[in-house]
């Protein structure tokens, strides 16, 4: 299968590598010894082995893979033609048709297949039924748009012999270099090289072969002696074949009906240090090496989604979801590829010093990043985004997979969850001592204990009486309850659901077409299939109100043990020659077999009733790319220790640089009991998540915020009024990432793309464009934080207004009572102040909107508001405000961000009519002008009933700070009306 030169020296170079890896024991940890490293993978070793092969021989390397000149041609924005793979010692070529599609967006796509497989031209082994094709469906479950083919992309005729040149982008300012032979791709921004595909000559597809029967050795009879084994063939190919065919790990072996079948490409980023996203991963934002090092790692990161039992920290080890798209960025740019492949996939990454361009230096970094990315099986299907900035790339790559959905705004508070609340009366006992602590929080959860012996969509009647009782007890509070379904079916007699899904063919299959028995929580089970769209038609019966008998309007759901978890399962999951829908093997599928049930619980809410349109909320635990239009996850079952608190800062970071950013962690820690300083300081810390929710595992004592005794359940109490307080922020930030794939927590490289020095920070985070920077203490017994400023606009403490100057690193106090948390100057801040027990009861509370005045004393920020629940949006029911403070006028004015009617559509006037008794009730500047100091009123303009703007005027108190505090005045009472525009003239009135 390698296409390489039979040179000896290649030869002796593979035997040194092999006796050394085998020399090499992987270091096996209690928690490791469930889950293969890449020695252990086949595929992986292969694959590493090769770029081992090939990095050591250097130049002397030579790819096997070159585009046939005769069979290429650009029509209609894609450039196609054939890779011929040449195999040492065979004269037959492989034929792997290639595709790059240049789309109208100004993202390339690279696309190879294998002939004789497209063609069903290959045998499977063990008569498998599976399907004969490379899995080409990843894009169907995993792409909604953006893929319209560029109309200008054309051939630069000035390419030299044996290359193809294409421009295209914007003003056809890219360009993609297209090496005949040996294959290899450069894509170029202004002339500039970007990216490289094979540069180091790791493009492999391990074609189709059949599986030689090696004669049995020879029988030795009682006293003869063995004959000697055969002698090396010093041309044979090099690699090990004992992981072509079946492969056993744990006691399972997976039949590999097809044989190998990897797909792999090295991926250079020249003169990029920093390489971020791929989530999920317990790991640092900047990702680093893999091979090896000091502070490195020697395992690749691998995806490939697994119920990673007390997953450890600091690790490139698979966790439960996965997105392979990977972000490269330097002071002056970043880049992207995203590989949609969905079967296990592992990425190497190496750092070296940096051969691009010597004229860039000083410009970008000294430094190129290499990667090599490889799939078990599947088309090779890279898109390549040229960037420049970080929001390009969230940008585009939101354009394919799909932006964020806008939750409901519920889903933004607070969730209180256990494993388990034991009762409705539990449930209501619960709810009640929130009430009477005054803590504010939205859903309570209920973990797999509230159904009859693990059988979904059931009631355990002991315990859960009244659950229609419950969920109006917690209406009357605007409050929701969120009810735990996994996709593992419990087989077992009397269960309509199990029945209905045997008797319809819904469920995943074994390897021998017949229905997949395997465990999970309830014992033996058995799986949906939801790749299946009939299996999707099904599974959206069962959430009907009446036949989901005991859940009501404020029940959602929460999609758990996706990946799939199954208990004996190899890596704790589904065989991989399983078989799905289209008799797919579960191999080819693994990575996107979580979202297809995500996928099905979204439709099924969606249509839970008919004429009921509502947005759902599900959360995850399982995903890939495209999930994000689905719902949250959560980064799974973490421990109750300042570790694991630490390491969700960077997670949910990397959460949003990878396109999916309604993340959180369990609140607390999953496993064990928190100290009750940790608990607090993870409630400050949670807030800062985008999806926050306090959880717990069985085991652990209770742990909910009242019970903490003071001073801790009043610090958390704060900490929680103050992301309520926050909310209309939050919500604003979520709206812009359902419109353009903004993270709704951001790390500084995406804030200050040009200030190095915050590369690799991943400890701080700013809350979408508030300039809102947060600092969470993670350490124990820490009571200051070290907060890194990259800009030269003041920032002023959240709470005390304490102004920090300047560039550099700022000591903040942090004793157990105070979140470390600034604002950047130059934003406008929305805010609602009155406590509530629940945010659906803030919903007509009028604003405070704060300024925060930047070097220049100009101000600027954005209101994004809708009814939070039904889909109204879309047809125009919002308000979506931008706020501007202009020192050279001293106005502040509210101007409608999409004034134009006819852009918005029949909702607007009743959403509008709905909002029209909510107001500004305060207006806080944080540096106000000192010229203030004399000012006693503003005077106020508003949009009238007939467009005419009536004035009036209100009061304005100054304050002056001390002992470094920013002064800051107020106007009380102006009463704006959030829906409309008016202006207000600071300096117009004496
Ligand atoms: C899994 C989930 C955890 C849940 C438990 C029981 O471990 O990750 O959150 O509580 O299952 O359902």
């Amino acid at each position: 299968m390698i296409p390489l030169k039979g040179s000896s020296s290649w030869t002796s170079c593979f035997v040194a590598l092999t006796a050394v890896s085998f020399l090499i024991t992987p270091a096996v940890s209690v928690k490791h010894a469930n889950f293969k490293t890449c020695e252990q993978s086949g595929f992986c070793k292969r694959n590493r082995l090769f770029a081992d092969a090939a990095d050591s021989l250097g130049s002397e390397w030579q790819s096997g893979y070159a585009l046939d000149p005769s069979s290429i041609k650009l029509t209609g924005g894609q450039f196609t033609g054939n890779i011929l793979k040449s195999i040492v010692g065979l004269e037959e070529k492989i034929v792997l048709p290639l595709t790059v599609s240049f789309l109208e967006s100004g993202v390339a796509r690279v696309t190879l297949d294998e002939e004789k497989r497209l063609k069903g031209e290959i045998e499977l082994r063990h008569d498998s039924k599976a399907r004969k094709e490379r899995y080409n469906e990843a894009e169907k479950w995993a792409i909604v748009g953006g893929l319209q083919l560029s109309t200008s992309a054309a051939i630069n005729k000035e390419a030299e012999q044996g290359t193809t040149r294409v421009l295209y982008g914007p003003a056809g300012s890219f360009e993609a270099v297209i090496k005949h032979s040996p294959f290899s791709v450069d894509f170029k921004r202004d002339g500039t090289t970007q990216i490289k595909f094979s540069e180091r000559g790791l493009l492999s597809m391990e074609h189709w072969r059949p599986q030689i029967e090696k004669p049995a050795p020879p029988e030795v009879k009682e006293g003869e002696e063995a004959p000697p084994p055969p002698a090396e063939d010093p041309d044979k190919p090099v690699y090990d074949e004992s992981t072509w065919w079946d492969e056993s790990f744990g006691g399972n072996t997976d039949s590999k009906p097809r044989g190998p079948e990897s797909v792999g490409l090295d991926i250079t980023f020249p003169g990029y240090e920093h390489v971020y996203g791929i989530p999920s991963h317990a790991s640092s934002l900047s990702l680093k090496e893999t091979r090896g090092g000091d502070g490195q790692y020697s395992e690749p990161y691998r995806l490939y989604n697994s119920d990673v039992f007390e997953y450890e920290m600091d690790s490139p080890m698979t966790l439960y979801g996965a997105i392979p798209l990977m972000h490269a960025h330097r002071k002056d740019s970043t880049v992207a590829i995203f590989w949609l492949n969905a079967a296990e996939t592992w990425v190497d990454i190496t750092k070296s010093k940096s051969t691009a361009n010597p004229l860039s230096l000083g410009i970008g970094s000294h430094t190129d990043t290499r990667t090599h990315w490889f799939s078990e099986s599947g088309l090779l299907d890279v898109f390549v985004f040229l960037g420049p900035t970080p929001k390009d790339i969230t940008q585009k790559y939101g354009e394919l997979t799909g932006y964020t959905q806008l939750p409901q705004s519920f889903a933004i508070a607070y969730h209180q969850c256990r494993w388990n609340y034991v009762s409705d009366n539990d449930v209501i006992d619960v709810d009640r001592k929130f009430d009477k602590h005054k803590i504010p929080y939205d859903v309570i959860w209920l973990d797999i204990e509230y159904t009859q012996e693990k059988k979904y969509f059931t009631w355990d009647p002991m315990t859960f009486a009244n659950p229609i009782k419950m969920h109006d007890h917690l209406d009357k509070k605007d409050r929701k309850l969120v009810a735990i379904i996994d996709p593992h079916i419990k087989n077992t007699d009397n269960y309509p659901v199990v029945e209905e899904l045997k008797k319809k063919e819904l469920a995943v299959k074994n390897k021998e077409g017949n229905i997949y028995e395997g465990w999970c929580w309830p014992g033996s089970s058995h799986w949906i299939d939801c790749f299946n769209p009939a299996a999707i038609t099904w599974w959206k019966t069962l959430f009907k109100y009446e036949k989901f008998a005991g859940t009501a309007p404020n029940t959602f759901i929460w999609n758990d043990m996706n990946e799939p978890s199954v208990f004996n399962g190899p890596e704790t999951t589904m065989p991989k020659d399983n078989l799905h829908h289209g008799n797919w093997e579960h191999r080819d599928v693994h990575n996107i077999n979580g979202m297809t049930f995500v996928n099905a619980t979204y439709q099924a809410m969606v249509e839970r009733k008919r004429g009921e349109q509502r947005r759902p909320f599900v959360l995850t635990r399982s995903f890939y790319a495209g999930s994000q239009r689905l719902g949250a996850m959560w980064t799974g079952d973490n421990q109750a220790n300042w570790d694991h608190l630490a390491a969700s800062i960077p997670m949910v970071l990397s959460q949003g640089i990878g396109g999916f950013p309604f993340a959180g962690a369990d609140v607390g820690g999953f496993f064990g009991n928190p100290e009750k300083d940790l608990l607090t300081r993870w409630y400050q810390a949670g807030i800062f998540y985008p999806f926050m929710r306090g959880h717990a595992h069985i085991d652990t004592r209770r742990r909910e915020p009242y019970l903490a005794g003071e001073p801790y359940t009043g610090i958390i109490s704060q900490a929680l009024r103050l992301r309520y307080a926050l909310l209309p922020a939050w919500y604003t930030a979520f709206h812009q990432a359902s419109v353009d794939g903004s993270p709704i927590v951001r790390p500084n490289f995406f804030v200050h793309p040009t200030d190095d020095k915050g590369f690799a920070i991943d400890d701080q985070l700013y809350l979408g464009d508030t300039g809102l920077l947060a600092k969470p203490v993670t350490k124990e017994g820490a009571d200051s934080v070290d907060i890194y400023i990259a800009d030269d606009e003041p920032y002023y403490d959240y709470f005390d207004y304490t102004i920090y100057l300047g560039k550099g690193t700022k000591t903040i106090k942090a004793p157990l009572e105070k979140i470390p948390l600034l604002m950047q100057g130059g934003h406008i801040i929305p805010r609602r102040d009155r406590p509530r027990r629940s945010s659906g009861l803030m919903r007509y509370d009028p604003y405070t909107l704060v300024l925060v005045l930047d070097k220049e004393g100009n101000a600027q920020g954005t209101l994004y508001v809708d009814d939070g629940d039904s889909f109204d949006y879309i047809s125009g029911g919002y308000i979506h405000r931008n706020f501007e403070y202009s020192s050279a006028t001293s106005t502040l004015q509210s101007t409608d961000l999409n004034p134009d009617p006819n852009a918005k559509g029949s909702k607007t006037a009743a959403y509008l009519k709905t909002m029209s008794s909510v107001t500004v009730e305060k207006i806080l500047i944080i540096s106000a002008p000192k010229e203030w100091k004399q000012r006693t009123q503003v005077s106020i303009s508003e949009e009238g009933v007939k467009d005419s703007l009536k004035k009036r005027t209100v009061e304005l108190t100054y304050h002056e700070g001390s002992k470094g505090q920013a002064n800051w005045a107020v106007v009380r009472k102006p009463d704006l009306s959030i829906g409309k525009g008016w202006k207000i003239d600071f300096g117009g009135t004496e």
